[in-house]
């Protein structure tokens, strides 16, 4: 659901998803490691949160791990969970300070123990927060989350509790981690690439698309306006017939 924000004479997105890429190419053209562009970029999104807030988005959605990114080295994968385990922890204080509720979807298995802990406690201590729903995608990839779906259906089939024939789009949107959220209004990618890469595939489906080249750690203010600008401009049939066109 859209929010009017007077003040801008703008629309806001009311779930807005976005796929922050590009810290790894932002700290190369420094000469730094691609470690430090994960650092920086941590940071971007902790001032993000407060941005969109204020701005009257309801729902924030951000990728932080993919369920592919266990491919990169070692040592970026143990600085990424560094990063997480930390922002986790400190993310506590600050949601209880702001109203934030937050979630984490995405597979628990492959994460450390002490990280699920800190996902159980986030989750848990700001359950009944009323403000942003800020949502962190950790070791998520769509298909895997379509596949724990599926998985789940067909075991309440097998049991007895549900009837192939009663499967419906609904009951697939039911069983997905994002259950308590609603579809993105708008996605945002940074770093130039164009493509989904695994995220929210289900969920996207009559999402607005906004792509900038900017990397995300030099994402800010003025870069968001810019894509709630564009959102403005985009007409939504979501398959019907513009009014004035019937
Ligand atoms: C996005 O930045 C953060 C994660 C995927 C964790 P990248 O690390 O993908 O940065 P680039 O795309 O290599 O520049
Ligand atoms: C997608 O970015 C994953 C996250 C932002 C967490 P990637 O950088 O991993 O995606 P590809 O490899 O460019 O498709
Ligand atoms: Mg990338």
């Amino acid at each position: 659901m859209d929010f009017f924000n007077e003040e801008l004479g703008l629309k806001i997105p009311g779930h807005v998803a976005v796929i922050l890429d590009g810290n790894g190419r932002w700290a190369k053209q420094r000469k730094m490691p691609r470690t430090y562009g994960h650092k920086v970029g941590s940071q971007v999104v902790e001032d993000m949160l407060n941005i969109v807030d204020d701005l009257g988005v309801k729902y924030f959605t951000v990728y932080a791990f993919s369920t592919e990114n266990w491919k990169r080295s070692q040592e970026e994968v143990s600085t990424l969970m560094g990063i997480l385990r930390w922002y986790l922890k400190d993310c506590v204080k600050k949601s209880m300070k702001n109203n934030v509720r937050c979630r984490v979807i995405g597979r628990k298995e492959e994460l450390s123990p002490d990280i699920v802990q800190s996902i159980e406690n986030l989750e848990e201590k700001t359950k009944n927060n009323t403000g942003l729903n800020f949502t962190i995608a950790i070791n998520y990839g769509g298909r895997d989350e379509i596949t724990r779906a599926v998985k789940k259906i067909a075991a309440d089939v097998k049991a007895g509790k549900i009837n192939p024939d009663d499967i419906t789009e609904q009951t697939i949107t039911d069983n997905l981690d994002t259950r308590e959220l609603p579809d993105p209004d708008l996605l945002i990618r940074t770093s130039g690439e164009q493509r989904l890469s695994n995220y929210l595939p289900w969920q996207l489906a009559y999402t607005e698309f906004y792509f900038t080249d900017t990397y995300w750690p030099d994402f800010n203010k003025e870069e968001l306006i810019k894509a709630f600008e564009k959102y403005n401009k985009r007409e939504r049939r979501f398959g019907g017939v513009k009014e004035d066109a019937k």
